[in-house]
């Protein structure tokens, strides 16, 4: 269906921001791992949308229900969606105030509070494009606290990529929410897939990164999450999960129905750049 999508735009839509744990780097082996089939699909820890994007670029029409509990996230993707022109101005304007001078205007932006979707959201993608490692974390107070990148020419302002976002959520039948994953529940049915990317699980103490809201991903999360995933499998709905390669993971799903694979994978977001290595993580799937 590739063909389709490059009537409508010459790009190939994919995440319009860097996110820890972003599943790109992933997607032939995920693509592997969809069934043939399914009815609505179900994204609910969404970050930078990966799969997603996969999903819409490769099933034309396909009816999607994406949510996360980041709101400033959220309302970029509603904003992308509905008003890419004027978020596209405003980041010209960052673009244009950062090539004066850098690090104040960095600095400035990352202490500001804007009011409006499009300045909240051209301050999201302004920040994530220039800070270090291309990374969102905030504090307990959910405050943006990482400091400027080592960029000498960023692209901060993509706007092939995000016009083909802008446009393939804009022609396919995709609901766009804030809440958190276990509101899914409530929607699903029967042959629709769910795929969840939640927070991973640290598998040591410098790997922990769970720091997308000012609400830690804990164990009771975790507890809920499998919890979910047995009552969505009762429903009859496909299940993919994925996580790291821990134990406590491999031992919520050891039972039937559950098939749980070791996938290599690559990760980019670590402070020590000498642990960004191949490492293994989990896939668990219920068909
Ligand atoms: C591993 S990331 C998802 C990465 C995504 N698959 C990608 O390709 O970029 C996990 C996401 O879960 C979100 N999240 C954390 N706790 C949540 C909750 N209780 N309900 C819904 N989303 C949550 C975070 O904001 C974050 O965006």
């Amino acid at each position: 269906m590739k063909q389709v999508y490059s009537q409508v735009s010459s790009v190939v839509p994919k995440p319009f921001v860097k996110w820890a744990g972003g599943k790109r780097q992933l997607i032939p082996i995920l693509n592997e791992n969809l069934p043939k089939s399914f009815g609505t699909y179900y994204e609910p820890f969404l970050g930078g949308g990966a799969l997603l994007f996969h999903i819409l670029t490769d099933r034309n029409g396909q009816k999607c229900s994406i949510s996360d509990l980041n709101s400033d996230l959220v309302l970029a993707y509603t904003t992308i969606r509905n008003r890419i022109d004027d978020l596209i101005s405003s980041l010209k304007n960052h673009e244009k105030n950062y090539r004066k001078d850098s690090k104040s205007y960095y600095y400035s932006i990352r202490e500001s509070n804007p009011r409006s979707e499009i300045e909240k959201t051209s301050r999201l993608l302004f920040l994530n494009r220039t800070c270090f490692n291309g990374l969102y974390r905030v504090n307990s107070k959910g405050k943006f606290n990482v400091p400027l990148g080592r960029y000498t020419n960023p692209n901060i302002v993509n706007e092939e990529n995000l016009r083909s976002v802008s446009t393939i959520l804009q022609s396919s039948k995709t609901s766009i929410k804030c809440r958190d994953f276990e509101a899914v529940l409530r929607d699903a049915k029967k042959g629709d897939l769910v795929y969840f990317d939640p927070p991973y699980q640290p598998v040591s103490d410098t790997a922990n990164f769970t720091s997308y809201t000012n609400k830690d991903f804990t164990d009771t999360d975790l507890f809920r999450l499998a919890e979910l995933c047995s009552k969505l499998d009762s429903k009859g709905c496909k299940v993919l999960l994925s996580n790291s390669d821990s134990k406590q993971v491999a031992d919520m799903f050891s039972d039937k129905p559950w098939n749980v694979s070791k996938i290599q994978a690559n990760r980019s977001i670590n402070s020590n750049s000498k642990k960004r290595t191949g490492h293994f993580e989990l896939l668990i799937k219920n068909y």
